[in-house]
């Protein structure tokens, strides 16, 4: 739609999590900061994390032993630069984060560390027991209000704004509730950092909030950004099993639990992950969210379970009060009751391509966040990797774009009317569609099926948010079925059925998507 307002700032931040808060706050010190964001500012992912953040913050760990747990956890996949500057800088930027005013948990005086899946050490530090991303984004939005950034909440971004040279030049957005065409205006700017966050609302049961409608990746594919390793989407085992009708956020069963010593169990009692790697319920979380998805085939069940009873109430009520509270809410208490939990997409740990300083393959165009694919994840996260991740490379952008954007805004060419929308209703069956075919497991047949049914979904959707958030998901739907077709092999979070190895010779590389190879 083209605009019907203009505002000018240096640069225009897309979101509020960690990744987008943290930038904002860095940019400042560079320019006039906008940070627009779809709900509130603490609506996002950032504010649901439980576990915690990871980095070698005890004097026995390292970062060279983070680094390997990384790649272990990426499955030949990370980009090993990458990782590095996350963990070489993850301690000091956590400490950065502390003086920003976040209170982690103590204990003895120091930061109280736990351990989660794929971990060889205790280096994940958390908050309030399992409210850590609640805990961030209180003290990163407190300290966002005592600074000059502007910010729009209730605005979609809609597309990206490019100069004559192609370089970013701003964005469009919709500001909900001020109708149309009033609502949709242009932000213009040297700069625009993309920290959208997710894309779990593609899939029926998630993790995410509703507001994880992958609008930054779909954004980058319409824009011609680099989008690569899509068809890895991380499903947390750990979920709340709240009966097989349930969609939308469902309650997080933190990773800490079985750090702290909780197990896993199927409904005769019996401990399947031991035998099945060497870190037992710790394994990384693809490995573990594979072993729950073939013990509930082998025995037919609808779920399998934590046990997590010998911790006693104190511990739960200390340690994990959120996930106790949730759990009682839905008549199930994990001092005396075995816990349902089946997995649930959780994270996408492909993404938007940067470079190490958050720069993406348009000018003047960066990301950081789950949005981005900064290549410290590869083909499956290692758990609590992705605050640190939004962290280290928020701070990182600022630098860059002190570094390398122009003195004022270019001026924007407006690009096309956007074609057919899809129908609001089209959410749902995107999200049946993908969770029945392009979930834990898939098979060419299955992805062949998601494939016609997304494209068979019928348009006549009016301009307006829903229409356009079910735009984006069908976009980013269609582009993780064309990735998960083409990679025929297992590997990390992408399980395919139909070539269960992974395929070191064939297949230890990237894929990149485009809007056309996703059919749209
Ligand atoms: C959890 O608390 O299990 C989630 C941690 C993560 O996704 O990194």
């Amino acid at each position: 739609p083209a605009p019907g307002w203009d505002v000018e700032t240096d640069i225009v931040v897309v979101g509020s999590g960690i990744a987008g808060l943290v930038a904002a706050l860095r940019c400042r010190e560079r320019g006039r900061v906008l940070l627009v964001t779809k709900a509130l500012l603490d609506a996002g992912s950032t504010r649901w994390a439980q576990g915690g953040i990871a980095a070698a913050l005890d004097p026995a760990d390292s970062p060279a032993e983070h680094l390997d747990d990384t790649l272990v956890a990426g499955v030949g996949l990370c980009d090993t630069a990458a990782v590095r500057t996350l963990v070489t800088e993850g301690p000091d930027a956590v400490r950065r984060l502390i003086a920003l005013g976040t209170r982690f948990d103590e204990e003895d005086g120091e930061i109280a560390l736990t351990r989660e899946g794929g971990h060889h050490r205790r280096r994940i530090a958390h908050a309030g027991g399992d409210a850590t991303g609640a805990e961030i984004s209180r003290a990163l939005v407190a300290a966002l209000k005592q600074t000059d950034v502007q910010v729009i909440e209730h605005a979609l971004v809609l597309d990206l704004l490019t100069d004559p040279d192609g370089r970013a030049a701003g964005v469009t957005l919709h500001v909900m509730g001020e109708g149309q065409p009033n609502g949709v205006g242009a932000v213009r700017a040297r700069a625009v950092v993309l920290a959208t966050g997710g894309l779990g609302q593609v899939f029926s049961a998630t993790t995410n909030p509703e507001v994880s409608t992958g609008d930054g990746v779909a954004l980058a594919l319409r824009a011609g950004a680099e989008v690569r390793d899509l068809e890895f989407v991380q499903f947390h085992p750990t979920v709340l099993w709240l009966g097989p009708d349930a969609r939308g956020r469902q309650p997080l069963v933190s990773e800490a639990v079985r750090g702290e010593g909780a197990f896993l169990v199927d409904g005769d009692g019996t401990r399947f992950m031991v035998g099945r790697h060497e870190l037992a319920e710790l394994a990384p979380r693809d490995v573990v969210a594979k072993g729950i998805m073939a013990r509930m085939r082998e025995t037919g069940a609808d779920c399998v379970y934590l046990d997590g009873r010998h911790f006693g109430a104190a511990m739960w009520e200390r340690r994990f009060p959120t996930i106790l509270a949730a759990c009682r809410h839905h008549g199930i208490d994990p001092v005396t009751d075995l816990v349902p939990v089946v997995p649930a997409a959780h994270y996408a740990s492909g993404g938007v391509w940067t470079d190490l300083h958050g720069r993406t393959t348009v000018p003047g165009l960066y990301a950081c966040g789950e949005v981005a694919c900064t290549g410290v994840h590869g083909a499956n996260r290692l758990a609590s990797n992705s605050l640190l991740e939004g962290l280290v490379f928020a701070e990182r952008i600022a630098a860059a774009v002190a570094a390398g954007t122009p003195d004022r805004p270019g001026d924007p060419v407006l690009g096309d009317v956007p074609g057919p929308l899809p129908s609001p209703e089209a959410r749902a069956d995107i999200q049946r569609v993908m969770s029945a075919h392009a979930g834990v497991l898939r098979d060419a047949d299955g992805l062949a099926a998601a494939e016609r049914a997304l494209a068979a979904l019928p348009g006549g959707g009016e301009p307006g948010v829903p229409a356009w958030e079910s735009a984006n998901l069908l976009t980013v739907a269609a582009a993780i079925v064309a990735a998960a077709r083409r990679r025929t092999e297992t590997r990390g979070s992408h399980w395919r059925e139909d070539h269960p190895e992974r395929d070191d010779a064939a297949w230890r590389g990237h894929l990149t998507t485009r809007l056309t190879d996703a059919g749209l």
